[in-house]
């Protein structure tokens, strides 16, 4: 099957300091470099390198051939990416040496998405593809309601976390995937705690904790311990894990053994410096031993 993914593109400016800047706070970079990245762009790099099929909905502005190219390079089909007239969407990331991270997001391109923009790009689709999005473009709700219609398994990674946005998708989604934080935002927001969202399948992922499974028609939750690892960079782990979690379920594997294979590729990705460009292949992933 396919994977239909709507998300962001960005060049991602990676600064490596000793510690996270404080309000006023001046730090020197001791070092840093540049990458494809993007949340929506993480996820289908992911997916591809699971061996999944992925068709990335999105878009670049002028300056962006070179982040297509590279999706393309990376087995992302990249025919559904529009060129805008806006900057390619950007972030200016800055990791401390627990490898922690902060992130300045500049949507660009991914912003300026419309409607119109995406016409046809669900056209080729069949029931039982997955669609796939994010929080960092705009037109989430249009394309996931044209999905949802068509019958695809809609998933969700509510990412950067917008609480008005998780509700107005909600009664589209099969999948929920979020972290314990965004979990407690949404609970605030709407007074329902994981287990009791109306969406099929939710997971919610807890870091070095590892991650929760919520079958909510049963009721049961499911806990999945972490790999152990030195967390060097945990930039783009929980986007490795989203696409990975995609790719396994859209081969057929039941989702207990999806999210292990999720986290163990977010796991080598913690210990890595970068994002889109260092998402390890399958073969890393299954034969990571530790
Ligand atoms: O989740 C990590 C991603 O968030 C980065 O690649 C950056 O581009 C931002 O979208
Ligand atoms: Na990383």
């Amino acid at each position: 099957m396919t994977i239909y993914n709507l998300g962001s593109i960005n060049a991602d400016l990676v600064y490596r300091v000793p510690h996270l800047p404080a309000p006023g706070e001046t730090i020197s970079t001791t070092e840093i470099s540049k990458g494809l990245g993007g949340k929506g762009a993480n996820m289908s790099v992911a997916a591809a390198r699971a061996a999944a099929r992925v068709v990335h909905i999105g878009a670049v502005g002028p300056d962006g051939a070179w982040a297509v190219d590279r999706l393309m390079e990376y087995g992302v089909d990249t025919r559904r990416i529009a060129t805008l007239p806006e900057m390619t969407g950007h972030a200016v990331i800055a990791v401390d040496d627990a490898g922690e991270n902060t992130i300045l997001l500049h949507g660009g391109a991914n912003t300026a998405l419309r409607e119109a923009d995406l016409a046809e790009a669900l056209e080729p689709s069949r029931e039982g593809d997955f669609f796939l999005f994010q929080n960092e473009t705009t037109c989430q709700r249009e394309a996931a309601e044209i999905a949802s219609r068509q019958g695809l398994r809609v998933a969700y990674a509510a990412a950067p976390f917008d609480a008005a946005a998780v509700q107005a998708v909600m009664p589209l989604l099969d999948l929920l995937v979020l972290n314990s934080v965004e979990g407690a935002q949404l609970e605030e927001a709407t007074g329902l705690a994981p287990e009791a969202l109306p969406v099929r399948d939710v997971v919610v992922t807890l870091g070095a904790d590892g991650c929760r499974w919520i079958e909510t028609d049963s009721g049961t939750s499911r806990h999945f311990p972490a790999i152990p690892v030195v967390p060097v960079d945990t930039t783009g782990a929980g986007d490795t894990f989203t696409g990975y979690l995609l790719a396994g379920l859209d081969r057929g594997l039941p989702m207990a053994q999806a999210l292990v294979l999720a986290q163990r590729a977010a796991a080598l990705m913690v210990t890595r410096h970068g994002t889109a460009d260092v998402i390890p292949d399958l073969k890393e992933v299954q034969d990571l031993r530790f």
